[in-house]
């Protein structure tokens, strides 16, 4: 057994956040997050975890998360949730969901039926 670097006793983390970093060229069929400005927008979440001093969130790049239409995709676990955010908003809720789970209302993703 490997002894952990950083002193962790079974891996994981309290919670775990992914946002679409997928690009699609000019004139495809369907939106991508990063055109959005989601790889903007990842380095902002990732310092203000830094700043806040919390080691048990893990936010990432991920691929395509096929909810392309509501961008920039993204899902925070364990609690699943899914969430559309833009790359110029205030992350503040956000940072409070990755802190102590509570769910920023305003911003879930809400499909919409035909
Ligand atoms: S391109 Fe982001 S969810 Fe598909």
């Amino acid at each position: 057994m490997a002894i952990d670097p950083k002193g962790r006793k079974s891996p994981g983390y309290d919670r775990h956040m992914f946002i679409c970093g997928h690009e699609r060229p000019t004139g495809s069929a369907r939106p991508s997050c990063k055109n959005r400005g989601s790889l903007e927008l990842l380095p902002r979440i990732k310092q203000a975890i830094r700043d806040e001093g919390l080691p048990s969130i893990r936010v990432q790049k991920s691929g395509c998360l096929d909810f392309c239409e509501n961008g920039i995709a993204c899902v925070v676990y364990p609690e699943g949730t899914w969430y559309t955010l833009s790359n110029d908003m205030d992350i503040t809720s956000i940072i409070q969901h990755l802190k102590d789970g509570t769910v920023s209302t305003d911003n879930l993703m809400k499909l919409e039926s035909e």
